[in-house]
């Protein structure tokens, strides 16, 4: 059979990983795919720039369209990234009858409604493995081998870069800035790093979790997002000191009101798997009502975990080339026409458990003032610490855990305790769950 010829735009941390990956593991893949599967075009910006892996007998544009337009190419890996000028790429290679293979969230999150009706249209494949959790077939495990089940939940630590920083920040004591700078350089980090930070690559990559875990339209409006500049070293000690881990998470769950979709830092207890799960290592946690919960583990950024999953998704598409497009696996799981817009829920609608600390003066009363208002707002306390008063401060930090309330009453609950006259600056508020 005539080998597939695949077009890459981008040969940059992860298109040059893929050429590497598809070279190296050429006749293990052939004989998965049944047929070869060769590069013979890529485009990048800068022609004169060293890459990671060898350009020898692939045709290296400056112009994408060259690739795009090529009638030679059956799939296009867009592997360029954001959301921008690449999105009328993808719609021009799809327009174009080709096949696509993306590692690019923010394009899904954002404008994969568009893309999937275009592709469903004209009949080709938009597949996105490597979009979220980098080398981890999550997509695959949720899309295909989860689909007997109702999915209950998901959790996950969906961003490298963001893991590696917290956790060689509580290993090492290492500076922010500097591990970031690391990130960089490893290649783990996004474009602009302030997606990784900020939670806005996991908002990317949880909004398409979600949809196909629940068959809903993407809506990354809808992501509560929160990112890990304000952890402090103070509440990763204290909730050390309380047996949990402070990890950043993206977590879907459905409840009979609505879904919640939510990125922020969160504590785990250190018991569970994913509280250990360190460095730029991405796991997912899903429940299913049909087999409980399961865990996907892996590396969740750079150059060859991620060229696996764009491959994984080439030999999948090569596969899928005779087929019947109405055979295909849906994009989104579920069939288009049973994707539903079950509500997302509102911030004020969640529901959590939480780490709260504030800095009281230390005199009699005080506590009582806090946890009546805390019962006033029906809010249960799970713990309670009261440090000694650092030296010549005359403020003692209050730690409290709470157990699961409705985030509504906490908004309230903190806004009154902020307004007391003995408690001094803001609640440090981290969301707590026992993700038992
Ligand atoms: P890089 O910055 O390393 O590579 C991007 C490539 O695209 C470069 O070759 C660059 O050319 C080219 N490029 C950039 N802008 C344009 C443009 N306007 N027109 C044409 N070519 C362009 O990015 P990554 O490889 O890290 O990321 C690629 C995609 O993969 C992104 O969507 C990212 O989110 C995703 N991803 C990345 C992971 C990682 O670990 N890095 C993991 C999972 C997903 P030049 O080299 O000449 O500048
Ligand atoms: N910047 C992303 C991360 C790349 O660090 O997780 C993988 O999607």
């Amino acid at each position: 059979m005539k080998p597939v010829k695949v077009g890459i735009l981008g040969l940059g941390t992860v298109g040059g990983g893929t050429v590497n990956v598809l070279k190296r593991n050429a006749a293990e893949i052939a004989r998965r795919a049944g047929r070869e599967i060769i590069v013979t075009r890529a485009s990048s910006r800068d022609l004169g720039k060293p890459r990671i892996c060898s350009t020898e007998g692939i045709a290296v544009t400056a112009d994408p369209y060259d690739v795009i337009n090529d009638p030679e190419i059956d799939i296009v890996l867009e592997l360029i990234g954001g959301a921008g000028p690449v999105k009328d790429m993808v719609l021009a290679a799809i327009a174009n009858g080709k096949h696509v293979v993306t590692a690019n969230k923010s394009l899904i999150a954002l404008h994969g409604n568009e893309i999937f009706a275009k592709a469903s249209e004209k009949g080709v494949i938009v597949a996105f493995e490597a979009a979220v959790a980098g080398g981890i077939p999550i997509i695959k495990a949720i899309r295909e081998g989860l689909s007997g089940n109702q999915i209950q939940w998901l959790a996950g630590i969906i961003n490298g870069t963001g893991n590696f920083i917290l956790t060689e920040m509580r290993e090492k004591g290492r500076d922010f800035a500097d591990v970031l700078a690391e990130a960089q350089a490893l290649g783990y980090a996004e474009a602009d790093p302030t997606f990784d930070v900020e939670g806005i690559d996991a908002a990317h990559k949880l909004t398409i979790l979600a949809s196909i875990a629940f068959g809903i339209p993407l809506q990354f409006e809808k992501v509560y997002t929160e990112g890990i500049t304000k952890i402090t070293r103070l509440d990763v000690d204290y909730a050390e000191k309380l047996g949990y881990r402070i990890k950043h998470l993206g977590i879907a769950r459905k409840t009979g009101e609505g879904i919640e979709l939510r990125v922020h830092p969160t504590l785990i207890p250190e018991r569970r798997l994913i509280a250990n799960v360190n460095g730029v290592m991405n796991a997912v946690l899903v429940k299913g009502d049909a087999v409980g919960p399961t865990l996907y583990y892996g590396a969740g950024a750079g150059a060859d975990p991620t060229a696996s999953a764009v491959v994984a998704d080439v030999v999948d598409v090569t596969r899928a080339l005779t087929s019947d497009p109405e055979n295909r696996v849906p994009h989104l799981a579920f069939q288009p026409e049973a994707i539903k817009d079950i509500p997302i829920l509102a911030p004020d609608r969640f529901k959590s458990a939480y780490y709260l600390r504030l800095n009281a003066e230390d005199k009699p009363g005080v506590l009582a003032d806090v946890t009546k208002i805390l019962a006033d707002h029906r809010i249960s306390i799970e713990a309670i610490i009261q440090k000694e008063p650092p030296a010549n401060e005359k403020a003692v930090p209050i730690i409290l855990l709470t157990q699961v309330t409705l985030e509504k009453e906490m908004n309230d609950a903190i806004a009154k305790i902020e307004a007391l006259p003995t408690v001094t600056g803001q609640v440090c508020r981290i969301r707590l769950e026992t993700l038992g």
